[in-house]
């Protein structure tokens, strides 16, 4: 265990995770939507989300950019930073999904150590990894914020695929890759 507190006790209640699943008729669990800048994993979660909400599931989208502006305001994309955000996630992801919500993570999530760390705290099976797998190319030409032309320019340091790295899943449960 992580925590760095002392003289805590797990509390339990009498309503859980098995309780709220079957008030809300679903299983919650945590989908978790890793890639390049630019590769779809915003328009995937939306998508997403739209399509089990018309099928009446309750889901909640935590995406990277979003909760930067909150939560997260304050870290950086320093290394250590990227690592404090995932975790973050990862936890608040696992609160929604014990509250037996479908929570969809889109973030870069550039580090295996850091996504595989947010599965370890969650049940088998609870933790779905998709990854986004665009070629640097192709997410580059489509730069939909124009950040890789600023990084390119020297104008952000330490852009994931640029000058930061990003190391890919090797078993994900799903593997999104272009037509073609
Ligand atoms: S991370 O690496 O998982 O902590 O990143 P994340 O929280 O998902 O935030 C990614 C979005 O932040 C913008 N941005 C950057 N991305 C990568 N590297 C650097 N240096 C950077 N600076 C800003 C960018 O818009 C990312 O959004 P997406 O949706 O991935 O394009």
């Amino acid at each position: 265990n992580a925590s760095r507190s002392m003289n805590i006790v797990w509390h339990k209640c009498s309503v859980e995770k098995s309780d709220r699943q079957e008030l809300l008729q679903q299983k919650g669990c945590v989908i978790w939507i890793t890639g390049l800048s630019g590769s779809g994993k915003s328009t995937l979660a939306c998508a997403l989300t739209r399509a089990l909400h018309s099928r009446e599931k309750l889901t909640y989208v935590l995406d990277g950019d979003n909760v930067r502006h909150g939560l997260n305001s304050d870290l950086t994309f320093q290394p250590e930073d990227r690592a404090e955000n995932i975790r973050r996630i990862g936890e608040v992801a696992k609160l929604f999904s014990d509250a037996g919500v479908i929570c969809i993570a889109s973030v870069i999530s550039p580090y295996r150590k850091d996504r595989d760390a947010c599965r370890s705290i969650l049940p088998d099976g609870d933790f779905v990894e998709v990854f986004m797998d665009m070629p640097l190319c192709v997410c580059e030409a489509r730069d939909p914020k124009g950040l890789y032309k600023l990084a390119r320019a020297g104008k952000i340091k330490g852009f994931t695929g640029v000058d930061d790295p990003y190391v890919p899943p090797l078993n994900s449960e799903i593997v999104i890759q272009q037509e073609g």
